[in-house]
């Protein structure tokens, strides 16, 4: 199974994708997750998202081509996987495309996050996620059981420096103008499947786990 979200920044696709990857027993790839890899480790590629990101822009697609790629080589993920923040340009998706059809490898289905702009800012404010294993949570609606420590290997967790306000609303700006003409991209392939994603992390989980089917 071969599958991708896509949604503005704070949808909750890394927290949906995360599920549904663990349901299916593939591994869920996360751009943003890649990427803040290196930044941790401050590998030359680390250093140069950082600048991007920290503004709220995306990072070239050249460096997240060749980023995701390498990943998508890696075992684990022949047997398919879920992408998370990737593609989010036409590029993307075109050098996606690509790499799929040399591997004879299609996506089957692409899930559309649907969440208002007043909802996500809520969503953000309160992040606080795990610099170990990535796992994100929320200090109102999906807390960890110890205050500040991640319930699955107990790392201190942290604001993401990206989730400051005008970085947030300069993020949603760059998801409208970059991204959202995929939608009719995927729309098009007879791919694309629209999720509400307001409501309870469990409540949304459902919404996802029947639009991929009974198969999925
Ligand atoms: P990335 O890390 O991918 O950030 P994003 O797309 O902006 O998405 P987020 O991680 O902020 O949100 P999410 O939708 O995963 O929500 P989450 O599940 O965490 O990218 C960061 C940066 O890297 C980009 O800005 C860019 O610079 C760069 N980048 C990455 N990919 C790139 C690419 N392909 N091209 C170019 N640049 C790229 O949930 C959010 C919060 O809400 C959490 O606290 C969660 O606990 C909570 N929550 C989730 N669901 C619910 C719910 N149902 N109810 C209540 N709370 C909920």
């Amino acid at each position: 199974m071969r599958l991708l979200f896509l949604g503005p920044p704070g949808a909750g696709k890394g927290t949906q994708a995360r599920r549904v990857a663990d349901r299916l027993g593939v591994p869920h790839i996360a751009s943003g997750d890649l990427l803040r890899e290196h930044v941790a480790t401050g590998t030359p590629l680390g250093v140069e998202a950082k600048r991007y990101m920290d503004r709220g822009d995306y990072v070239p697609d050249d460096l997240i081509i060749e980023l995701v790629s390498q990943r998508l080589d890696e075992p684990d993920a022949a047997s398919g996987f879920v992408l998370d923040g990737f593609p989010r340009t036409q590029a993307q998706a075109r050098s996606l495309d690509g790499y799929l059809a040399d591997h004879a490898t299609p996506l089957d289905g692409v899930i559309r996050l649907v969440v208002p702009s007043d909802v996500i800012v809520e969503r953000l404010s309160g992040r606080r996620l795990c610099p170990t294993c990535q796992r994100a949570y929320h200090i109102a609606y999906d807390p960890p059981d110890d205050d500040e420590l991640c319930d699955d290997d107990g790392t201190r967790l942290i604001t993401r420096p990206d989730d400051e306000a005008d970085v947030v609303r300069r993020r949603l700006c760059v998801y409208e103008e970059a991204t959202e003409g995929l939608l009719a991209y995927y729309e098009d392939a007879g791919l694309l499947v629209r999720v509400d994603g307001v409501g309870e992390v469990e409540e949304v989980a459902k919404r996802v786990d029947e639009a991929l089917g009974a198969g999925a």
